[in-house]
């Protein structure tokens, strides 16, 4: 079990745990956290956008992640510590991991 602190769009803070091999984005939308994810992990709708608090190693985003991110610079803020959590999978190494859900896109 891989355990990631989030800081909801209300600023409360809450624990949720999820599975090694799943993708952030799954965990945050049914933990009802305000993530639709609604293409479903493709990479195209941006509503997965989180920003990553903590100091981490994740992988660089991927082309058309960086794309999709640069793409919603003009509606929302996109810190360099934004992500598309569809894109995060979970590992053991992200246990910690502190997240914050970025407004809605
Ligand atoms: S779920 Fe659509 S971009 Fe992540």
């Amino acid at each position: 079990m891989i355990t990631i602190n989030v800081t909801t769009r209300d600023g409360d803070r809450q624990q949720i745990d999820g599975q090694e091999g799943s993708a952030l984005m799954e965990m945050l939308r049914d933990a009802g956290l305000g993530v639709d994810g609604t293409c479903g992990g493709m990479c195209s709708c941006g509503s997965c956008h989180v920003y990553i608090a903590s100091e981490t190693t994740l992988p660089k985003p991927s082309e058309d992640e960086a794309d999709m991110l640069e793409g919603m610079g003009s509606i929302v803020e996109v810190r360099p510590s934004s992500r598309l959590s569809c894109q995060i999978i979970l590992k053991p190494e992200l246990d910690g991991l502190e997240v914050e859900i970025a407004p809605q896109f």
